[in-house]
C-alpha cells in the first residue's frame, strides 16, 4: 500500500505537490470514489482517475542515460528559457533527471519517470557511488588529500568518508587532475570540498554513477537502460 499523491507522481502523471493539489480539490478518484484525503493508500488493483483520466498502474518507464554536455541545465524546465537536459531525450514521457549536475558539468545523468527508483537512488541511504574526475587549479597536498578522504567540513556540515586520488600533476600549469568517489550528492559537493582545501575545480565530469559509465555515449548523446541495469539499480536501493 502506498500514498495516492506518491503513485500518482511516481506514474509521471505530475508532481506530487501537484498530485496534492488535485486530490484536495476533488480531481481524483480510487475505485469510482472520490477522494480528498491526503494520507490515502492505494494498492496495485486500485483503479485511480485524475481529472477523468484512469492511470495505467502497468505503465512502462523509461530510463535514458545522458552523457550530459556543458551548457545545459539539470532540470525539466527553465524559466530563464536554457535548455535543459530533458530537452536532449526524444520522449513525449515527463521523465526528470535523478540528482543534478552543474551547468557547467558534464557526464553520467540518468532521467527517468520512476519515482520509486529515482528516491531511492538520491536517498542517502542508498549511498550509491558517484566518481567524478575534476581538473583542479592548484596542486593537491598529501595533506588536501587526507582532510578529504577522512571528511571535510561544507556549509557546516562534514563530508563522509570517500575515495581520492591524485591521477596526474601538471607542475608548469599549476594542475591537477583528481578522481572523487563519494556516496553522497550535496549541491556543489565535489567543488566546495576543493574549495575547502584551497584549490578550484575548473572542469568536472562524472564518470560514474552506481553502475553507469558513458563509455559509448558521446557528450550530448543518451542511450536507454538494459532492464538488466534497471534490476542492478533497484538491487542497491532496496539493500537501503
Ligand atoms: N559536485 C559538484 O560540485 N558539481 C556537480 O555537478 C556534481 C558534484
Amino acid at each position: 500500500m502506498e500514498r495516492l499523491q506518491k503513485v500518482i507522481a511516481n506514474l509521471g502523471y505530475c508532481s506530487r505537490r501537484k498530485a496534492e493539489e488535485l486530490i484536495e480539490a476533488g480531481k481524483v478518484t480510487v475505485n469510482g470514489e472520490k477522494v480528498f484525503e491526503l494520507g490515502t493508500k492505494v494498492s496495485k488493483s486500485d483503479v485511480i482517475e485524475v481529472e477523468g483520466i484512469t492511470l495505467d498502474r502497468n505503465y512502462n518507464y523509461e530510463y535514458y542515460l545522458l552523457n550530459k554536455p556543458r551548457g545545459v541545465i539539470t532540470a525539466v524546465s527553465d524559466d530563464k528559457g536554457r535548455k535543459t537536459v530533458v530537452d536532449l531525450i526524444n520522449t513525449n514521457t515527463r521523465i526528470y533527471p535523478v540528482g543534478r549536475l552543474d551547468y557547467d558539468t558534464t557526464g553520467v545523468l540518468l532521467l527517468t519517470n520512476d519515482g520509486e527508483l529515482a528516491n531511492g537512488l538520491i536517498h542517502p541511504s542508498s549511498g550509491v557511488d558517484k566518481t567524478y574526475i575534476a581538473k583542479v587549479e592548484g596542486i593537491l597536498t598529501g595533506y588536501d588529500v587526507k582532510r578529504l578522504r577522512s571528511g571535510i567540513v561544507i556549509d557546516g556540515y562534514k563530508t563522509k568518508k570517500c575515495h581520492v586520488k591524485v591521477k596526474s600533476v601538471d607542475k608548469k600549469k599549476n594542475r591537477c587532475i583528481v578522481e572523487i568517489v563519494i556516496h553522497e550528492g550535496r549541491n556543489h559537493q565535489v567543488k566546495k570540498m576543493i574549495e575547502a582545501v584551497g584549490k578550484k575545480v575548473i572542469k568536472l565530469k562524472r564518470e560514474r554513477f552506481a553502475i553507469l559509465t558513458v563509455d559509448g555515449v558521446k557528450a550530448g548523446d543518451y542511450r536507454r537502460l538494459t532492464n538488466k541495469e534497471v534490476a542492478v539499480l533497484y538491487s542497491m536501493i532496496n539493500k537501503g
